[in-house]
């Protein structure tokens, strides 16, 4: 639940997601709450994670921020409490845009390729956002021909999405962090204009230190690789010290 200011300030229930809740919030924004849940699988595995939410919450605000400063704008207007920030109200684009930089997870399975080859240049990929049907891997084209999309929206996060990821290879090569793959959402203004939206946490990041290959992310609940809050306050820690 979120805090009892944000509860009775703020509107109703929007919607609730496997980690977040949306709320209405004032002058039409959104109020996305963090919960300390993962799931993995398509929630096949699920777990609680004490201070997950609020660990999410701190590094996705300090990743948007860390990108507007690069020229790339988000839907986040602010940080509402240690749980909670308020958005933009954009209308979502149904697709996962997944960014590799080197080969893992759901890649290296479908390729039988072994974890950890440079993928150069970077590949872009879009899943369609579909939990019914398991959030499968759609081409470019069949968003276009039968997923109802526009070629210049599927180009626009493309572009938006390689950017990001090169802002963001800078300063995870500063933390000493190897960037694996990433997942993006976006979604469009009222005016028609795409931005970056949902989160960008170690719940959708892969990162690897850089010195000994230890996976800090969410592989660490999927694959049992050890205590996952650990490895997420390591990137915290790394991340604040990158930005001194
Ligand atoms: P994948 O290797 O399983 O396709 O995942 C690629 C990246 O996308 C990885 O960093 C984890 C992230 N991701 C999500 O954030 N949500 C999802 O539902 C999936 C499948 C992946």
């Amino acid at each position: 639940m979120p805090a009892k200011s944000v509860q009775s300030t703020y509107g109703d229930k929007i919607y609730e997601g496997k980690a977040k809740i949306l709320y209405r919030g004032p002058k039409d924004t959104i109020l996305h709450y963090f919960k300390d849940s993962a799931t993995a699988f398509n929630a096949q595995k699920k777990a609680e994670f004490d201070g997950k939410g609020q660990m999410n919450l701190k590094i996705s605000v300090l990743l948007f921020d860390y990108l507007k400063m690069h020229g790339i704008e988000s839907h986040l207007i602010k940080q509402i409490d240690d749980r909670t920030f308020e958005s933009l109200s954009l209308k979502m684009i149904p697709a996962e845009v997944v960014v590799r930089n080197r080969v893992a997870g759901s890649l290296a399975k479908r390729l039988g390729e072994d974890e950890g080859a440079i993928l150069n240049p970077p590949t872009v990929e879009f899943y369609l956002k579909d939990d019914a049907k398991g959030d499968p891997l759609v081409s470019e084209d069949l968003m276009v021909s039968l997923f109802h999309q526009k070629r210049e929206d599927l180009l626009r996060m493309r572009e938006l999405a390689l950017k990001i990821n090169s802002a963001l290879l800078v300063l995870f090569q500063k933390a000493k962090l190897n960037l694996i793959d990433f997942k993006l959402e976006f979604g469009k203004t009222p005016g028609g204009k795409i931005l970056l939206a949902d989160e960008i946490s170690p719940d959708c990041c892969r990162l690897w230190d850089m010195a000994t290959g230890e996976k800090l992310d969410k592989d660490r609940f999927r694959h049992d690789l050890g205590d996952l809050m650990t490895g997420y306050q390591i990137v915290y820690d790394r991340l604040i010290e990158a930005l001194k």
